[in-house]
């Protein structure tokens, strides 16, 4: 289930707790499927703050870092390696613009307009180059995730 041919891409995705809460996993979860994309891995995490702030390090400095922070630990998220021919670009073209007040108006179709809220609730996470890609999926499901609690039973 693990190996995958040359020409595939693996992102990571992740439903924040607002996607959670809103119970849009499973109709996400088709719109994946249909798109062409492999789930190859997925597991439920509740972050803690450590944790939360070491995945979104490279914004530490922003004036919204502690809301940001507060909300990723506010409940589970849910998170997924996808697999497919540009699955990094692809994945960001579903999920629409950071903004889903934005979204809403530019991209109407986008998954950030069909179930976000704002730029902190934008209901799903997509790592932004390859890059990105191979920290956050190391971060999640490599060996030194063992750290953070998981949801598995949920
Ligand atoms: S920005 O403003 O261009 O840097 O935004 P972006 O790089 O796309 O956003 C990075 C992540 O920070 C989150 N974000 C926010 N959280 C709370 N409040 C505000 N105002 C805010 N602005 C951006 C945003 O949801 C991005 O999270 P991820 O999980 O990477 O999509």
């Amino acid at each position: 289930a693990l190996s995958s041919t040359g020409t595939e891409e693996r992102t990571l995705a992740m439903i924040k707790p607002d996607g959670l809460s809103g119970n849009y996993t499973d109709q996400i979860k088709i719109i994946i499927l249909e798109s062409g994309f492999n789930i190859v891995s997925e597991k439920m995490f509740q972050l803690d703050a450590e944790s939360a702030a070491i995945f979104y390090a490279e914004h530490s400095g922003r004036s919204f870092f502690p809301s940001l922070i507060k909300y990723m630990t506010s409940g589970p998220v849910y998170t997924m390696i996808l697999e497919k021919s540009d699955a990094i670009s692809h994945w960001r073209a579903l999920i629409g613009p950071t903004d889903a007040r934005k979204a809403k108006v530019t991209h109407p179709n986008s998954m950030r307009a069909i179930c976000g809220s704002d730029s902190q609730r934008n209901c799903v996470h997509g790592s932004d180059s390859p890059q990105s890609a191979a920290r956050e999926i190391s971060f999640f499901f490599g060996e030194l995730s063992t750290g953070i609690s998981t949801h598995d039973e949920l």
